[in-house]
Parts: C-alpha cells; structure tokens; sequence
C-alpha cells in the first residue's frame, strides 16, 4: 500500500529537512513512479454527476478545477510547508504574485501596513504604488531598527512587511524583536525569505505568522521557473489567502510545481556549496572595493544577528563602487564568465546593476531612501569554482580602474 498511496503526516512531520527536501509530499500514483508525476490536467472527470456536486459542496474529497488543485502542484505545496514548518502552504505564479496575494488577502479599505524601506522594486511599487489606490496605506521605516516598526504602528495597523536579507540592500530584520512587537499589537508578520529559502532561515521559528517566497530564486535554483509561494497557518491559508486565491487565480502551473520539487531535492546542497563560494568571493571583494554589504562577512555591522538568524550566508550580497553607474556598467561589462543577468539564486553565478535594473522602476529619491546608490552591484554566486570567479572578478575590477 505504502508504494502507491500518500504520505501519514504524522510520518512526515518528524522527517528532518533534508528527507523532507527529497521525499516530503509525495502521493504515487496507481504506476507507483519514483519522480513525483507531472499532472498536465486543467479538469477531473467524476464518476456521476453526484460525484461533481459532492465534490463542489465540499462533502467529498477530490479535486474539481486545476485552478483550485492539482495533484503536482499539491505536493509541492506539501512539501514547502514541511521544509517550512509550516502547517499551510500555497503556492502562486511568480514569487510577486505570492507577495501580492499575502497582503491583498488580508486588506480592506483603511488599514495600515508598517514596511521595510529596502525591498524588491516590485514589492515596493505594490506597497507604494498600488496598495493606496485602495485606500490602503503603508509607512516605511529602516527595518535594521526594531523600535520604528513600534513607533510606525497606528491604531489600524494591521501587517508588518519586510525582507531579511533584503534585496539588493542587504538589511537584515531582528526577526525575534519585530516579531514580538507585531504579536503583542495583534499584527500579521509577512516576511519575503526569499533570499535565504527555509534551508538557511525558518521565520516563523522566531514568530513570524506569515512567510512569502519567489521560488523563482533558490527553490528552482537553476533559472528555468517562475513560481512563488505563500505559508501560514491551516486557518490563514484555508479562510484568508484561498478565497482571494481561488477567485482571482495566480495559480502556479503543474509544469512549473514539477520543475521546483526537482530544485528543493537539491536545495540544501546548492545553497550550503553557493554559500562557502559566496563567502569566498566576498572576501575577496572586501579588500578591492569601497564597500561589501555581506552580513555573513565579521566585519558587517549586522554579523552577529545575521549568523543567529541564517544557517550559512547565502549567494546573494551587494557591494559598492565609488565610481557610481559608469564605473558600475563598466565593471559588468569587463566580466568574462559570470553573466550580467537579474535573476538570483541560479546555479551560475550572475551579476546586475540594481538601479538601472531590478530597481528602476522607482524614482531616485525612493532609491536612495532604500539605500540603492548608483555604484551598487548586486551580485549572486554560483556553483562555480570560487577561483575562477575571483578571476574573473579580478580581471573585470582592473578594466574598471580598481
Ligand atoms: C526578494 C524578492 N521578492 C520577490 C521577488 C519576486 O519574485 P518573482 O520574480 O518570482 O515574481 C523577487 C524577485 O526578483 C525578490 O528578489
């Protein structure tokens, strides 16, 4: 029976993470496959029109609409939340519609959301942009300091929205004290992990009541899926994030669930191997430039936080160039083997300018108020050998006068 049927969560919920990352919501078809099975379906047949009626009134289990489930997409659902320690999870199209859904779920006309003042762009804009059309408005504080999400709260505050790391800046959140603070004025955390996935940071093992992902980034980890995800608990999954889901439809397609599931097998061994070579580069970098934003490395003003909080460093930091865009744009272009590419979190090392980039889309001023300066670089390290890519950095800093 075990060969063909799903997983006893009562099992599975004692798995530690890396049996998790492999076998964690997996149900086998009737062919008893080894590869999770890749469900191209957008409907299900019934037995009798009963059946179909049963099943959308709620009193039969099953599925009706690939909209709603579909059984490739569940057992990533499944097997994010056990990563996660989670008791919920959902995923979305892109990780901004997964950022999207856990804070329009959740807002009405009025009310307040206190956010972290280093995001990514897109975040920012939908928080900044398209949140006060609806009557929704948001403070933005330095996230760095705990005591501003307290000084920020109004009476009709209702989320604390931040990052850790966050994007391109690298500020890092005291998870613990913003978390404490926001359950004590009965706010919702929702905190975008992205950059550290649950293999190097569980946020709600520090009270966070609900963690976002672009499982674009290191759940893929190899640059061909978009994909995002939503966790929380049993009751703000099922009666707060799935009526907004269900009826407005960000669904995460099959193919794309199938493709992750392949990247969470791989996930601790990536980001733990990505990590030591980004702690590599960022050594190397620290001595040539003005300025490393790299919480992992002991000189940063936020080390010690950081190592609480993560598991390792991660491949993701930024640093600085006195030079501004010019001397910026010159240095990417002297690069031989690391791509200029916006993406994060791939297996091949990549580089980007964020100001003329992933962060373009804001006005200057919001810019610089985030901490996005002109001769910053953000940079994500690969599974190359380090060697080489400080080679290739040495060469490209050289062409760019440094
Ligand atoms: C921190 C962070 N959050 C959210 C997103 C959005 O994810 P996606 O591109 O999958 O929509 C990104 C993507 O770049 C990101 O870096």
């Amino acid at each position: 029976m075990k060969r063909r049927t799903g997983q006893d969560p009562s099992v599975t919920r004692n798995w530690k993470p890396a049996t998790q990352a492999v076998r964690g919501g997996t149900a086998r078809s009737e062919f008893g496959e080894t590869s999770e099975a890749l469900f191209l379906t957008s409907g299900y047949a019934y037995d009798c029109a009963g059946d179909a009626a049963a099943r959308f009134a709620g009193e039969q289990a099953g599925m009706t609409y690939s909209r709603l489930q579909n059984p490739t997409v569940e057992m990533l659902e499944q097997r994010i939340a056990l990563l996660e320690g989670a008791e919920a999870c959902r995923t979305m199209a892109t990780g901004m519609a997964a950022m999207t859904a856990a804070l329009l779920c959740q807002v009405s006309q009025g009310d307040h959301i206190v956010q972290g003042r280093a995001a990514f762009g897109s975040c920012r804009w939908l928080t900044d942009s398209l949140l006060p059309r609806f009557g929704v408005t948001t403070t933005t504080i330095d996230a760095r300091d705990p005591q501003q999400f307290e000084d920020a709260i109004r009476p009709n505050t209702k989320i604390f929205f931040f990052e850790t790391p966050a994007n391109p800046t690298m500020d890092v959140v005291d998870l613990e004290a913003v978390c404490a603070i926001a359950r004590k004025h009965g706010i919702v955390t929702v905190v975008d992990n992205a950059f550290a996935t649950p293999a190097l940071q569980r946020p709600m093992e520090f009270g966070a009541d609900v963690v976002a992902y672009s499982a674009t980034k290191m759940m893929d980890g190899q640059g061909r899926v978009l994909a995002g995800a939503v966790c929380g608990t049993e009751d703000f999954i099922t009666n707060t994030l799935l009526p907004f889901t269900r009826n407005t439809g960000p669904t995460l397609s099959a193919f794309n669930a199938w493709v992750v599931l392949k990247g969470l097998e791989t996930l601790d061994l990536r980001i733990r191997r990505q990590s030591e070579n980004a702690l590599k580069v960022g050594s190397f970098l620290e001595g040539r430039v003005p300025r490393v934003n790299f919480p992992a490395l002991p000189s940063h003003p936020q080390h010690a936080l950081f190592m609480r909080q993560m598991a390792a460093a991660g491949p993701i930091f930024s640093f600085e160039l006195d030079g501004g865009r010019a001397q910026a744009h010159a240095l990417l272009d002297g690069l031989e083997l690391i791509d200029i590419s916006n993406n994060i979190g791939d297996s091949r090392s990549l580089m980007t300018h964020p100001s003329s980039t992933t962060h373009s889309g804001l006005a200057e001023e919001k810019r610089l108020e985030m901490g996005v300066v002109e001769g910053m670089i953000r940079i994500n390290v690969g599974l190359e050998d380090a060697d080489d890519l400080i080679a290739d950095l040495d060469q490209a800093l050289r062409g760019a006068g440094l």
